[in-house]
Parts: structure tokens; sequence; C-alpha cells
């Protein structure tokens, strides 16, 4: 066999404590469109970073080319012809939106003095080639998540590169356009352009990939052409057991006793409007709709993120202000917010720190200092429940996988011990063996008397563990599914997805 256009060899990489990646090998012909797969904290984003030059291996060599590239720097990998999306993005919160994207090419060329109309030019032939409108001068630091992942995907695909490798980069997009994404690698393709796709999401991985590799615990555990694996098969090695999921029953009909939460004409201009619905205890509610529908906008008005313009939101029955997230909380209501690194976490400070964060208050000892044991079992017991992969509830939350960083906002507003528990892509980047996992976890804590609001993307996930829809199209309720044991994933994917196409007309 020839040499592969693309190959590492023996790589591993030690962090303290952890294994990252234990002699792990790949290959990728010239043209490829290769996917990369494995539990969270499985060495994936480890890998994509020996690659781009940020982590040095312990052992082993990467090729591009006919040439091994050890030893390179970011600046090199990329003039190698190596373009990277990187899971936490990188991109600059402080630039523009044209900056963002033509960086790179500033930096490569290496010219001294800024060539601003080149700079504005580059952006904007990206962002027509991906077929995007978005303005050039504003700072991408206020986009929403989808923009910022349509940045770093506009920069990677303009260089000439000849790799390009995505680490979770469609985890915010819509399916539209994850659809045109996905005609663009076709196109570059083409061209000779070799893809690494790294996602959780089965259905994108088995449309757009030729070969997959999985990891296991940082071993490279097989690798097979996609047409020889099902998604039964491919979890199946991915974990090592099979995983399989039901649905939730919703037992404890209450619908007698006053709501835990009743949402009254609640609008918003431009976002919303006349939106009402009841939640019980028990109660796991799903709020279905596309991206832009106006349902994420629900969310953070009733955590007090966004204030609507009219309309009552009643606890128990009593009406309450909520004009900011203290607010909230003080009312028995948390947020699992849709944009994690945003709005979730504390990346240089503790995972323990993370988690008692919002609690503190129930951690005072008498003498009014923290409780030092108190807090430390707390965070621990929640660390453990789900499951978070760290040699300590000490290390900094930045020393954690993407999905496990997931798992420590969840744990955080878990321990708020919440009356409404609202959940914007609970598993966003959570692994199918963990996905199931959290899901037992949000059924238990209905189980007991929360009341749940889901809101998700994933067809399956609500109908699994939703024992009632709300269809939000437009901003407004369009439809209530009140028996989700009646309906199937196709039957709501077309519901929600027939609204979709009538807004596109
Ligand atoms: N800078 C670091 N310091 C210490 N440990 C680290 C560091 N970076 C990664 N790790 C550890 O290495 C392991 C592999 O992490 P990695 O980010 O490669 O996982 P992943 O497969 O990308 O997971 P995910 O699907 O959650 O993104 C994890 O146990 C992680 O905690
Ligand atoms: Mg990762």
């Amino acid at each position: 066999m020839s040499e592969p256009f693309f190959h590492v060899e023996n790589i591993s990489k030690s962090f303290v404590g952890v294994k990252a990646l234990d002699a792990v090998d790949l290959s990728i012909a010239e043209g490829e469109i290769h996917c990369l797969i494995g539990e969270n904290g499985s060495g994936k984003s480890t890998l994509i970073k020996v690659i781009g030059g940020i982590h040095k291996p312990d052992t082993g060599s990467v090729f591009i080319d006919g040439k091994c590239i050890d030893g390179m720097s970011p600046i090199e990998a990329i003039r190698a012809g190596i373009q990277i999306i990187y899971q936490d993005l990188s991109v600059f919160p402080n630039l523009t939106v044209a900056e963002n994207i033509s960086i790179n090419q500033s930096l490569e060329s290496g010219q001294q003095v800024v060539n601003w109309r080149a700079i504005r030019e580059t952006a904007k032939k990206a962002l027509a080639d991906i077929g995007e409108e978005i303005a050039l001068d504003e700072l991408v630091g206020n986009l929403p998540m989808a923009k910022k992942q349509i940045i770093a995907i506009s920069r990677a695909v303009t260089q000439n590169a000849k790799l390009i490798i995505m680490d979770e980069a469609t985890s915010s997009l819509t399916n539209e356009e994850v659809k045109h994404l996905f005609s663009i690698i076709l196109k570059l393709q083409e061209k000779g352009v070799s893809t690494l796709f790294v996602s959780h999401k089965f259905g994108e991985v088995f449309e757009i990939s030729e070969n997959i590799t999985i990891f296991r615990d940082g071993k490279m555990v097989g690798s097979y052409p996609t047409t020889e694996l099902d998604s039964q098969r491919l979890s199946a090695i991915m974990t090592g057991r099979e995983v399989t999921f039901d649905r939730y029953i919703y037992k404890d009909k209450n619908v007698d006793e006053v709501p835990l939460l009743s949402v009254r004409n609640l609008s918003k201009r431009k976002q919303f409007s006349n939106i009402s619905f009841e939640l019980h205890r028990g109660e796991i509610l799903g709020i279905v709709g596309l991206m832009g529908s106006g349902r994420t906008e629900i969310a953070t008005s009733l955590f007090g993120l966004n204030k609507a313009d009219s309309g009552q939101i009643l606890v128990k029955g009593m009406p309450v202000e909520i004009n900011n997230p203290q607010e909230a909380i003080a009312n028995g209501i948390a947020l699992l917010p849709e944009d994690r690194a945003g709005q979730g976490l504390y990346e240089d400070q503790t995972i323990s720190d993370n988690i008692v964060v919002t609690i503190l208050k129930s951690l005072l000892a008498k003498s009014g200092l923290i409780d030092t044991a108190k807090r430390k079992n707390t965070a621990e017991d929640w660390a453990a429940r789900l499951n978070i992969k760290t040699p300590t509830v000490e290390a900094a939350v930045k020393s954690l996988s993407g999905g496990n960083q997931q798992r420590v906002v969840l744990a955080k507003w878990l321990a708020t011990e919440p009356d409404v528990f609202i959940l914007d892509g609970p598993t966003i980047g959570i692994d199918i063996g963990s996905k199931h996992t959290i899901h037992t976890i949000i059924r238990e804590l209905a189980e007991k008397g929360m009341g749940i609001i889901m809101i998700s993307d994933e067809i399956q996930e609500i109908l699994d563990n939703c024992n009632r829809i709300l269809l939000i199209h437009e901003g407004r309720i369009v439809q209530e599914i009140n028996d989700t044991a009646k309906i199937d994933a196709e039957d709501l994917f077309k519901l929600v997805s027939e609204r979709g196409s009538f807004e596109a007309a």
C-alpha cells in the first residue's frame, strides 16, 4: 500500500494523572472524509491539538504529504496545510467578524502593515462562499454560538488547506446550516481536500463520513468503512456496552394541584408572543421549534436574563417578578444555558468551585464560614453522580474534555435543587453512553417532584423524556402535544420541519 496522504503514528500523551492518548494511529487519504468518534474524555481533542502543534506528544509522529511535521508551531502547522476548528472555537471575541475570518491569512503573510481592505474582501468572500450573511464589523463576542461557529468554519475553509479538522464544529448549527456545511465539505473534497470530522451526532457522522475511527480511553479501538457500521454497533464499540433508550412514563398526573409554574401571555417584541403554559411537579415538558423560533428567548426570559414586555409568571400560584437570575434562583428556577462556555463556567477555577458557586449560602457553618467538609462532599458527590472524568475535583475546569465541562455546568445547577429546571440543550456535546445517564438523572429529579422544561434539537431526546410537548414557531405556541406516547420520532420531526419549510417559503 502506498503511503497515506496524512497519518499519525504511535501518538501518546499524558497529563498529570491522565493518559489522554495511548499509542494511537490514524490515516486519512487525500480527499477523504474521515470521522473520529469516542466518548467524552477519550482523547479526540488532545489528538487534534497534537496535530495542530498546540500539544507536544510524549511519543509518535505526524505526517502530511510525506513530510514529518513534529515539533511544529501552530502557525507552521497552518503553513503545512492544516486548518483546525477547535472545540472551544478560539474565535477572538474582541475582534470583528472580518478580522476573525482573515486572521490566519494576515498571520501567515507576515506583513507588518494591516491591509484592512484585503481583510474585509477575504471575509466577505468567505462568508459568501458558505452562503452566510453576517455583518463584517460586528464584534464576534456579541454573536450567538451558531454564528461563532460559522465564523470559525469560514476561516478554515478560506485558506488553502489540505486537511480541515472540525472538532464538534456543528454543535450549535441548525439542520439547514449543517446541510450547507456538508455541501462545502463535499466541494472541497472534489479539490482533494481531506476532512477530519468530530461529532457526537450519529446522524451527521453516518451522513458525511467514508471511514470512522473510534477511540476509547485514549486508545484507538477500531477503524471501519462507514458502510460496515450502524449506530448500534458503533455505540457498542465506543462504549464497550449496549446502550438502550426507553421512554419516560409520567405517573403522577397531579393536575388538580396548583402548578409549579404558570406562564400567562408572556410577550416580548420581536421574540415571542402570548406564551401561556403550566408546568406540574413530575412533568418533563418539551419545547421544540427551530433555532430562532424563540424557544431560547422564552427560556432566558423565565430566568430573568431577557425580561418580557408583558405577561405574568406565577410560581406555585403566586405572581412573581423575575428581573434577574438572582430573583429566578430565589423563586426556585434554574437554567442550563445553551451557550455553556459563555454563560456557564469559570474555566480557570476548579471543578469544585464551579459546582458550589451557586449554593455557597447553604454551605455556611454556624461560624459563618464555609463548611469545607460539606463543600468537598457536595462537589465530589455531584462529580461522581455525573461521572465527571477527572483525577480530582480540585483540578481546573479547563483541564476537562468538552463533554465533561458540560457536566460541571449541569452539576452546578442541579446542586441548587430548583423546583423548576429549564434545560436548553441538555446533552449538547455529550457522548451517547452518558446521554443515557443524564436522562436517567433528569427523570429521577422529575419523579422526586421537580418540574422540568427541556429544549432540544434532538427529536428522539424530546420524545424519550417528555410527557408533553409545546411546538414553537415564530415566537408562538402553534401546537401542544399532550400525550407523547402516541407519537413517534418521524411524526414529530415532520411537525417541526414542516413548520420550518413554511418559514423558509
Ligand atoms: N490540559 C490538560 N490538562 C490535564 N488534563 C487534560 C488536559 N487536556 C485534556 N486532558 C484530559 O485528557 C483526557 C482526554 O481529553 P480530550 O479533551 O482529548 O477528550 P475528548 O475525546 O475530546 O472528549 P469530548 O468528547 O468531551 O470533547 C481527559 O481525561 C481530559 O481531562
Ligand atoms: Mg473534545
